[in-house]
């Protein structure tokens, strides 16, 4: 029996139609992941899952008993616990088990008459927690935490002065100490570098129960994905294998279905045809008419998908400014006189473009705040040549998301028209109420766009991106990679899908 059944679900908001009759079933120990477009309702359909939300109509249905955790955008914690026992509060019965061991053990050392019974039932709670793992406990935590790149003094820290992405691993830590039933992520590896992609690829590659794993990035989805469940024009199709085989199968049904619509609409033409010749003739009405109640109850095919909307990037350029735009000399950097990093020395000639890897916390995000004027250096220096102008992308930039992405662009130009900030917007495919809308009532994908319709308004020769395609579904990745290939200017990439910047930069630093 399915433990999670989505059975004939619809839900729309407002006049946006989400799913018509959608249906899914996720088995016991089934790894499944759920793709989609930027929009297509995969955020939503966490939602409902989890019953933060209610269906419009069809039920979703938990077998009894069925445990789950939640990943989601929002984490809701008491922040001032610290980090480390935050992770042991996953096993607090366990500690009150051996604090009750304790006690036993304590009170029969008094040798009372009943001692041979305490000591029974503490050797039997010892037991117990000898069953449970209890005394593999650090050795386990130990193993997650290191996984996921905290280091000792992160562990110390109370979670609400943990950066936004430790405290989303903490969470996510947490959630893999519980071993609950099934796994529910949203974009897990938007928070992750490279190294811990790997990390939590192959730990839920031999989890021992069932996921369902929101993602758009495709290494992970191709490592991680026994099912896969493709939600498209309303609909979710099932296709069992890895990710690899959804691609081929998902290529075939699309042009199967196109051949079959295209078929049935011959036909219907053909019939609408015949009955409107025949129905005025005396002698054929009759047979016109048994034709129309044929093609009435002719069940129609859906059209084709409609392909989700086109995105264009462009990130326009002013002028070129020499030949070495950055140099950067034996250049340190870090916060309060302490070095993350010391010695950087790297020169970047015209038109280069560079990916900057390593794992989270080695100090890429330092470095860009840095040479971007934001942070002062420690020591050593770099020097970007006149007139260089430089248009960035920051990884956790505030925006006010109460803004419609038309008001956001217009509190940036306020004197661009109505239809300009419209077809900017437009270009990137957030188009028609999507631009008027708060954008918290938007998905990550249309967030994002909206921030890269702002950069691609300013005019520059030299372009930063901290993770630019967290959030982005293939097309929207596809076209950042065509603008930032076709930017003549200089370009400093922070990104940990290798899939997106190999093949776009020149050459890799490591950090
Ligand atoms: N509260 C809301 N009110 C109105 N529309 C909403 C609301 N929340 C989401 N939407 C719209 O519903 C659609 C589906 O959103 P959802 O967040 O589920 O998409 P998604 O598939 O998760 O996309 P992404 O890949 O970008 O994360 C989007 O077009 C979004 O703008
Ligand atoms: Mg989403």
């Amino acid at each position: 029996m399915a433990i999670l059944e989505v059975k004939d679900v619809n839900f729309s908001y407002g006049d946006k139609e989400l799913y018509r009759h959608v249906c899914m079933k996720i088995n016991p120990g089934e790894h499944c992941v759920l793709v989609g477009s930027n929009g297509a309702g995969k955020t939503t359909l966490l939602n409902l899952i989890v019953q933060d939300l209610r269906p419009d109509a069809g039920t979703i249905t938990w077998e009894p008993h069925v445990t789950f955790s939640y990943l989601d955008q929002q984490l809701k914690v008491k922040n001032d616990m610290r980090t480390i026992e935050y992770l042991y509060g996953v096993y607090e019965p366990l500690f009150q088990k051996e604090k009750r061991m304790e006690d036993l053990y304590a009170e029969a050392s008094l040798g009372g008459d009943n001692y041979e019974v305490l000591l029974d039932k503490a050797m039997r709670l010892g037991d117990e927690l000898q069953q449970s793992d209890f005394y593999s406990l650090q050795e386990k935590v130990g193993r997650l935490t290191d996984g996921l790149g905290f280091d000792k003094s992160d562990l110390e820290k109370p979670l609400a002065i943990l950066s936004s992405g430790q405290r989303e691993k903490a969470y996510l830590a947490k959630m893999l100490l519980e071993e609950k039933d099934v796994l529910l992520m949203d974009e897990p590896t938007n928070f992750l570098d490279a190294i811990q992609v790997a990390w939590l690829s192959s730990y839920l590659r031999s989890y021992q129960k069932a996921f369902l794993v929101v993602s758009h990035d495709e290494a992970f989805l191709e490592t991680i994905a026994d099912v896969v469940f493709c939600l498209e024009n309303q609909t979710i199709t099932r296709y069992k294998g890895g990710f690899e085989a959804y691609l081929v199968q998902h290529e075939l049904d699309k042009e199967q279905n196109a051949k079959n619509y295209a078929a049935q609409q011959r036909y219907i033409k053909k019939e609408e045809d015949f009955i409107a010749k025949h129905i005025v003739r005396a002698t054929s009405a009759k047979a016109a008419k048994s034709h129309r109640a044929r093609l009435n109850h002719l069940e129609r095919l859906e059209p084709p998908g409609k392909e989700a909307p086109s995105v264009f990037f462009s990130f326009p350029f002013t002028h070129d400014v020499g030949e070495k735009p950055l140099i950067v000399e034996d250049l340190s950097i870090g916060y309060d006189g302490e070095p993350l990093l010391d010695g950087i020395s790297f020169l970047l000639k015209k038109g280069e473009k560079i990916a900057i890897l390593g794992q989270n916390g080695v100090g890429k995000t330092t470095f860009l705040k840095t040479i971007l004027g934001k942070i002062p250096a420690l020591e050593g220096g770099f020097r970007f040549l006149d007139g260089t102008v430089i248009n960035e992308y920051g990884q956790d930039e505030y925006v006010d998301l109460n803004l419609s992405p038309f008001e956001y662009i217009l509190s940036f130009y306020p004197m661009m028209s109505n239809t300009e900030i419209r077809t900017c917007l437009g270009k990137v495919g957030v188009r028609k109420e999507l631009a008027m809308r708060p954008m918290k009532e938007l998905s990550g994908g249309e967030v994002t766009k909206a921030r890269f319709a702002l950069m691609t308004l300013r005019k520059s020769n030299f372009l930063v991106f901290d993770e630019p395609t967290n959030h982005l579904d293939q097309k929207a990745k596809d076209a950042l990679f065509d603008a930032i290939a076709r930017f003549p200017g200089a370009v400093i990439l922070v990104s940990h899908e290798r899939d997106f910047y190999d093949g776009l930069v020149d050459y890799e630093m490591h950090f």
